[in-house]
């Protein structure tokens, strides 16, 4: 499948703020669910850790209430660790517990990076053009697991994680030795593919990488190659 840059412009990104974190993800959500109920079968990429959390919540309730059936759905999560010491550690046990196992998606459709064969990610993506994509950023900028340094133009990768990134998930683990120091992570053109993304930065701790952010692109920042895609939007919340 051949593989084509989106046009991509140097335009100002939206940016919402909002001091309610609850508002700000029903935004998201809302904008989730009314592409859902209009293209049952699109794609939505998506994202773990903490930021997603209160979106994921909105959409449960809204298949709960009958608003929206995500029967049709695909989707393609950001990343996955290598070498989680329990299952309950990995980025798909997080998505079931968080999302997929309370709304009607057939999990055949829910899809991770295989660390085996990364580059195969690209080549589903390609033939299913994410048209949704869910984004949280990290203290040092990184998007997905693509940390500072990491190419604008890569795909699909094994990626080292920093100390940074580890001790910040570390909170989600047993203790630091068990966060694991790999990951498998859609690369920072394979995000830039998206139709649409919005990036959610919650809290006092990623104020600076979203500053880092607004400056020149640089893959000191990752998330700054975001200035140049079309259709990205940057929802804040600095409280706490
Ligand atoms: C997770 C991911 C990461 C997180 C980022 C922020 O799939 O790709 O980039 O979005 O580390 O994590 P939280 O939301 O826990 O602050």
């Amino acid at each position: 499948m051949p593989y084509t840059r989106p046009e991509v412009q140097n335009e100002i990104m939206e940016i919402i703020f909002q001091e309610n974190r609850e508002i700000l993800s029903r935004i998201i959500a809302e904008k989730i669910i009314t592409l859902v109920q209009h293209k049952p079968n699109c794609v939505l990429g998506l994202a773990t850790g903490s930021s997603p959390l209160l979106v994921y919540q909105d959409l449960i309730q809204a298949y709960e209430k009958g608003r929206v059936s995500f029967r049709k759905t695909r989707t393609f999560n950001l990343d996955e660790y290598l070498g989680c010491s329990t299952e309950k550690d990995t980025y798909r046990y997080f998505m079931d517990h968080e999302l997929f196992d309370h709304i009607d998606i057939d999990k055949a459709n829910t899809h991770f990076p295989d660390p085996a064969c990364p580059k195969e990610y690209d080549r589903q993506i390609a033939l299913s053009p994410i048209d949704f994509q869910l984004l949280g950023i990290g203290a040092d900028g990184h998007i997905g697991f693509n940390e500072p340094g990491t190419s604008f133009d890569s795909l699909t990768h094994i990626a080292v994680l920093t100390e940074k990134t580890r001790r910040d998930n570390s909170r989600f683990f047993a203790s630091f030795a068990q966060v694991p120091e790999k990951a498998v992570t859609m690369g920072l053109y394979t995000i830039m593919q998206a139709q649409e993304i919005a990036l959610i930065a919650l809290g006092a701790s990623k104020k600076t990488a979203i500053s880092q952010m607004f400056q020149e692109e640089n893959i000191a920042c990752p998330a700054s190659i975001l200035k140049k895609h079309r259709n990205a939007v940057i929802y804040i919340d600095w409280e706490k």
